[in-house]
């Protein structure tokens, strides 16, 4: 981060204050306000924070109106066309893309964390059969604390790499376990020979009653999706993980934390809500009757995986991801597929309205993931557990880089107080 020689300048009740401003390696520019409160007496006001940057990052870089995602500097596109999941995620953990021989170790290291403590087969059994699978990721890697004791010193730079790996390997297998559990079929153990997206198809589709052949082209399109969910800077869920572990609570504790926030429809449960919504309107004849409900001030309703707080540009993401629909579904011999049909002509509809074009409404990266990982066979539920398996990498990445800040603070933010002023308790018999 560097200063310019620039500041600006507020000026409250005749007084005026200088505040630094910082150049970041390409952005835009961000005013220091750190020392306001200190020196003029004032917070600032930004609900939502669309103007605040609460942390200095080195790893990931949206240009929204560009519709750029870089990765340590990486485009998203060549990534994804490029490279796989585990060579991002040591990108992402790393800084740098690894030689052949770091990849081969990093791929090892994460290959031999896969299994869970036996014991903690015990806690599936615990919840209700129709739990959503979400709910018991929550429940699981929380508890992951109670198991891994080794690897919750956040002081011990060891013991937090320990966590990473353990984390971005155990993911899967837990997702792939809820999964099973909600079925009401026996789980399925991790197999080491296959690589990180093959294993996980194997642990979700796989019985013990017959073998079970991985279809290379669906754990190809697998790994995509793992790929274009890795990371995306200050999300809502990544915020909450750095909220979380600034107080220094452990790593399985801080991940659970940001599972939880990726739950919501706003953010990773979008994909669901999106193909739930397309399966509403079902056939394209009837998207003029949800478009124009989209549009009505007074219809809650929204057009699922439209929109992007950052993105005012097409999503990089969803245009790999809408190729990758069209790939998945014509090896599948499902090209005609009722849904994807309605989203293209959704799509199509929807970017020629000034309503969504004058409010920069693009489709997000949700708007196909859904129909690929339906035509792949997973259920609805599980859309949003393996956008969390992608984001355990991008969720870590940005607690290591937190962590190992020295300048690192609680996270606290202050408020804009309405409520009522100082006042006496009144007895109850005379209220
Ligand atoms: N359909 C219809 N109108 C929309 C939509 C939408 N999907 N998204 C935003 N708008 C409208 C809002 O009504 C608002 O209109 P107004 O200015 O007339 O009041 C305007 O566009 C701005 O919307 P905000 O909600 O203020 O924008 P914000 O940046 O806060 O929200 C969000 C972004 C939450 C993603 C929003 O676009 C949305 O709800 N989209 C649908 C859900 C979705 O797809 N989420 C996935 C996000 S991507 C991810 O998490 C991976």
């Amino acid at each position: 981060m560097s200063e310019s020689n620039r500041a600006a300048k507020l000026e409250i009740d005749g007084k005026t204050y200088e505040l630094p401003i910082f150049s970041p390696t390409v952005g835009p520019d961000v005013v220091d306000i750190r020392k306001l409160y200190g020196t003029a007496g004032v917070f600032t006001y930004d609900p939502g924070f669309t103007s605040t940057a609460s942390c200095d990052s080195t790893i990931t870089f949206i240009d929204g109106d560009k519709g750029e995602l870089l990765h340590r500097g990486y485009p998203i596109d060549q990534l994804a066309e490029k490279s796989h999941f585990l060579e991002v995620c040591y990108l992402l953990l790393y800084g740098e893309l690894p030689s052949p021989a770091e990849l081969e170790d990093f791929e090892s290291r994460v290959t031999n964390h896969t299994m869970l403590h036996e014991q903690m087969v015990y806690f599936f059994r615990g919840f209700r059969r129709d739990a959503h699978p979400m709910a018991i990721m929550v429940g699981v890697v929380g508890a992951m604390s109670a198991f891994y004791h080794d690897s919750t010193d956040i002081s011990d730079e060891w013991q937090r790499e320990v966590a990473s790996i353990r984390l971005i390997a155990k993911m899967p297998t837990i997702a792939a376990w809820a999964y099973k559990y909600s079925i009401g079929q026996p789980v399925v153990y991790p197999r080491n020979d296959l690589d990180y997206a093959s294993n996980f198809l194997r642990m979700c589709f796989a019985v013990p009653a017959e073998d079970y052949e991985v279809n290379p082209i669906l754990s190809r399109a697998m790994d995509r999706i793992f790929t274009l969910h890795a990371d995306h800077e200050q999300n809502a869920s990544t915020s909450t993980v750095r909220l979380a572990s600034s107080s220094g609570a452990n790593p399985f504790a801080c991940i659970a934390a940001g599972i939880a926030c990726l739950w919501g429809p706003a953010h990773g449960g979008a994909n669901q809500a999106c193909l739930e919504m397309l399966r509403e309107i079902g056939t394209p004849d009837r998207i003029p009757e949800f478009i124009a409900r989209a549009k009505d001030k007074d219809d809650p309703f929204r057009l699922m995986g439209f929109g992007h707080r950052v993105y005012k540009n097409f999503d990089p993401r969803a245009k790999v991801m809408k190729q990758s629909a069209d790939e998945v579904l014509e090896l599948l011999g499902v090209e005609n597929n009722p849904t994807l049909q309605v989203a293209k002509e959704l799509e199509k509809q929807a970017l020629a309205d000034d309503y969504f074009t004058d409010k920069k409404l693009f489709p997000n990266v949700d708007f196909y993931s859904g129909i690929i990982l339906e035509a792949m066979g997973f259920p609805t539920s599980m859309f949003t557990p393996i956008f969390a398996v992608s984001r355990t990498i991008g969720w870590i990445s940005q607690w290591k880089e937190m962590i190992s800040d020295p300048q690192m603070k609680i996270g606290r933010p202050r408020q804009l107080y309405q409520g009522e002023t100082l006042r006496d308790y009144v007895d109850i018999e005379n209220r």
